[in-house]
């Protein structure tokens, strides 16, 4: 039966993205048996495997398909006067009100602003507070003694760490510009508004890439990174009728940016940014230069040893927001058959095969008569060029909707007549079709299928 004629369930809500997430171990609430955190979430086996996988898909989209970028991994504890370079110490704030009487805190710029201009809480209608801006970095203390003098900041965006270490970089790796430095790394933000499961936390993860280019030169480059960064969606296999551009106008620019835009996704909550690109000017080496008394020059030894603070284009994406845009994106409730039992459905996630936690389960048909012992046997084979899973409890069907809800692509069938002739099916997961393939070719055929996976 072909994929594109079964019939699906449109809509999509984030209950069921996070039951699933739940019950098939890719997400679940940190701290639960305490009654959970607000703003932290812990990765289980499916979620860790996923996570790991899209950082490797981005990791390899800058630096092994960019010639010119080069990774980096900074530590997460900064000086503290970084930030104050940056401006995040002065700028980095939402605008908070408190109802006085039910306690509920609010962005100011997030609620009825009639309410908020009677002082009306939207909530209980109570009195609110006057808006005060409210910092977003955590701050904690270095240090035996906890007198104020150790003040330290978790970092909110990865981007710092690579700034204070471009001149390293530049004179250890030669590095001419334009190039750019890529890093994945945590990031934190005392974030007041923490629902729709992962898409806003307090700690979460991302991946940033800090383009440097001479002055002048920005405007082009900028141009060039959204084509580049758009075309990324396409290669991970997310529904590209799902993205779209959104230019900040001038009260939204963050207080470093020239110009710039975000990819939306449509989440079950509606179109959200899912990643930035902005033109971030030569603020942050001009500022650190500043706050440092350190040259932060670029010598252009090409061009006469012309010295310049590079300008810097920046593409900063969310790991743990884009997991759950494939999340959402993969998701399908997809009639199979029609007997009018809960059977007819299956819930099937359609990740890239690079992605999915899990890319061939092994699944022999009986587990007497030598098959479980063959099928071992093949996963023993498979195992060291691919993540691998091995289920022999159950009928095959049931067997399958279980691979399925993990978004595993292919499924390799070992039955009598793998005993007799030596091939095995492979069940491909979003066509349900079956190939039967000879088990030396095997290894050969799931390469080709990977390969040329496309999106259906
Ligand atoms: N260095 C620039 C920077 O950090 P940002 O727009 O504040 O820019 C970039 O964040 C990306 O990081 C966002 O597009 C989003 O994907 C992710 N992100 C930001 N805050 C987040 C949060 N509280 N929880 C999860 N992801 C977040």
């Amino acid at each position: 039966m072909a994929a594109q004629n079964l019939e699906t369930q449109e809509s999509l809500s984030m209950e069921k993205i996070v039951s699933l997430a739940k019950r098939r171990g890719f997400v679940f609430q940190s701290s639960e048996i305490y009654g959970g955190q607000a703003g932290a979430w812990d990765y289980g086996p499916m979620g860790v495997e996923l996570k790991n996988r899209i950082a490797r898909f981005w990791w390899k989209e800058m630096t092994q398909l960019h010639d010119d970028i080069v990774g980096l991994d900074a530590a997460i504890l900064m000086h503290p006067r970084v930030w104050e370079a940056s401006g995040h110490v002065e700028n980095f704030t939402d605008p908070l009100v408190d109802c006085k009487k039910c306690k509920t805190r609010f962005r100011a710029d997030q609620i009825d602003q009639d309410k908020l201009a009677r002082k009306e809480c939207p909530d209980c209608g109570g009195e609110l507070t006057d808006t005060r801006k409210f910092n977003l970095m955590f701050k904690t203390n270095i240090g035996p003694v906890d007198d104020g003098t150790g003040l330290i900041y978790l970092r909110p965006e990865t981007a710092q760490g690579i700034y204070v270490n471009y001149k390293n970089i530049v004179q250890s790796n030669r590095m001419k510009i334009p190039f750019g430095i890529a890093q994945v790394g945590k990031a934190f933000r005392n974030e007041i508004v923490t629902k729709n499961f992962i898409f806003r936390t307090c700690e979460f993860e991302q991946m940033e890439m800090q383009y440097f280019v001479k002055p002048g030169e920005d405007d082009k480059f900028f141009d060039y990174w959204r084509e580049q960064r758009w075309a990324y969606y396409e290669k991970l296999g997310v529904r590209m009728d799902r993205l779209r551009w959104h230019r900040h106008g001038k009260d939204e620019l963050a207080h470093y940016a020239k110009d710039a835009y975000d990819i939306e996704y449509e989440f079950p909550m509606g179109f959200k940014e899912l990643e930035g690109v902005h033109n971030r000017t030569d603020y942050d080496l001009t500022r650190h230069q500043e706050f440092s008394g350190k040259d932060m020059q670029y010598i252009d030894q090409d061009n006469g040893n012309a010295r310049y603070i590079p300008y810097i284009i920046e593409t900063s994406a969310g790991l743990t927001r884009q997991l759950l845009a494939v999340l959402c994106d993969a998701y399908e409730d997809q009639k199979v058959a029609d007997k009018g039992n809960d059977d007819d459905w299956r819930t099937v996630l359609h990740f890239h095969p690079l992605l999915a936690p899990v890319t061939v389960a092994v699944l022999p048909l009986m587990k007497k008569d030598g098959l479980a012992e063959l099928a071992r046997d093949i996963r023993a084979e498979l195992k060291e060029d691919y993540s691998t899973d091995y289920d022999q409890s159950g009928a095959i069907g049931r067997r399958y909707r279980r691979q399925d809800e993990i978004g595993t692509p292919y499924c390799v069938t070992i039955d009598y007549q793998s005993k007799e002739d030596g091939t095995v099916t492979v069940r491909d997961r979003d066509s349900m079709l079956q190939d039967r393939v000879p088990r030396a070719s095997l290894q050969e055929y799931l390469r080709g299928k990977i390969k040329s996976y496309k999106r259906v």
